[in-house]
């Protein structure tokens, strides 16, 4: 068994600086040591390198923000994820700003086409044109893999690969006006903190796979935001929501994933490490490489 680092210091979904260096603490707090630690070798070759398109020559396309940048980080992020899939091993990327889960989530589909996908976070990130306040890309990577919203030229490489029943939410606390329709209008399943306190987690965990997988027999792509977590847990992160998962909770959705045995990804995203004082920083930084490990089969007995 392998696992692929995949290093994606990139910050242009978003527009707070520093988010482009949480791979490299993750990796410097020692990562790949305590990966090899469980039994995995670990192929990591590097943080990838992107291109660098100046804001002067990315003018907004309608409302979207650094369009041409993250149409082309995310993806050659897809071609990376989608090479280390196809050679067997598990890509595990490290961002950098969620929209690089639009680059994870298509490379996943191109080799496991019948996928499905838990997405942990405080923020659903399915805005479309239409309904973003922001225009920041990191707030609708979902919608541009469901291939909902308007359409955009620059963005035409990626395909509607994920349909709203392959598609399930955990943590859910700060969704927009306009998201809330989104969600409802495809019928996607959705577990806010509502529904984590009401049932508890490990109940939650089993709704959300008997939704998604049914019959426990479909490749799972993992993409955790760390802002899912409560920020008493993941100080960190540019967009932090009170209310959030424990760090237990976080914990026991990744355990129980790699309990399946149907973890195919998983993306770690939205750590920067220039939020937040030094204690923060590195608390951050250790839950980040802790939640890797328990979904890479690390137990407490
Ligand atoms: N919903 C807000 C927006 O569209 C916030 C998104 C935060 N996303 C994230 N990946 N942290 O801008
Ligand atoms: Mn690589
Ligand atoms: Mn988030
Ligand atoms: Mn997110």
């Amino acid at each position: 068994k392998t696992a692929a680092i995949v290093g994606c210091p990139f910050s242009g979904g978003q527009p707070r600086l520093g988010v482009d260096q949480g791979p490299i603490h993750l990796v410097k707090a020692g990562l790949i040591g305590q990966l090899e630690a469980l039994g995995w070798k670990v192929n990591f070759d590097g943080h990838h390198q992107f291109e660098e398109i100046s804001a002067a020559n990315d003018p907004p396309i309608g409302i979207l923000k650094n369009p041409r940048l993250v149409s082309r980080v995310t993806q050659s992020v897809a071609q990376a994820v989608g090479a280390h899939a196809a050679k067997g091993e598990l890509p595990l990327t490290l961002g950098g700003d969620h929209s690089l889960a639009m680059g994870t989530i298509s490379g996943t589909f191109s080799k496991y086409p019948d996928a499905c996908v838990i997405w942990i976070d405080a923020h659903a990130d399915i805005n479309t044109a239409e309904s973003t306040g922001s225009g920041n890309i990191h707030g609708m990577p979902v919608s541009f893999l469901l291939g909902i919203g308007s359409k955009f030229e620059e963005f035409s490489w990626v395909k509607p690969v994920l349909s709203p029943e392959r598609l399930v939410y955990i943590g859910l606390r700060d969704v927009d006006v306009g998201e809330k329709q989104i969600l409802r209008d495809n019928k996607i399943k959705a577990f806010s903190m509502h529904e984590v306190d009401k049932y508890g987690i490990g109940k939650v965990v089993e709704m959300a796979l008997d939704h998604v997988n049914p019959n426990r027999d479909r490749p799972i792509h993992l993409s955790f935001d760390v802002d899912a977590l409560d920020p008493s847990v993941a100080p960190s992160t540019g967009t932090p929501v009170r209310g959030g998962l424990t760090f237990r909770e976080g914990h026991y959705i990744c355990e129980t994933i790699y309990e399946t045995g149907l973890l195919v990804a998983m993306d770690l995203m939205e750590v920067n490490p220039s939020l937040a004082d030094e204690a923060s920083v590195q608390q951050t930084v250790a839950v980040g490489c802790s939640l890797l490990r328990s979904a890479l089969g690390e137990t407490l007995l």
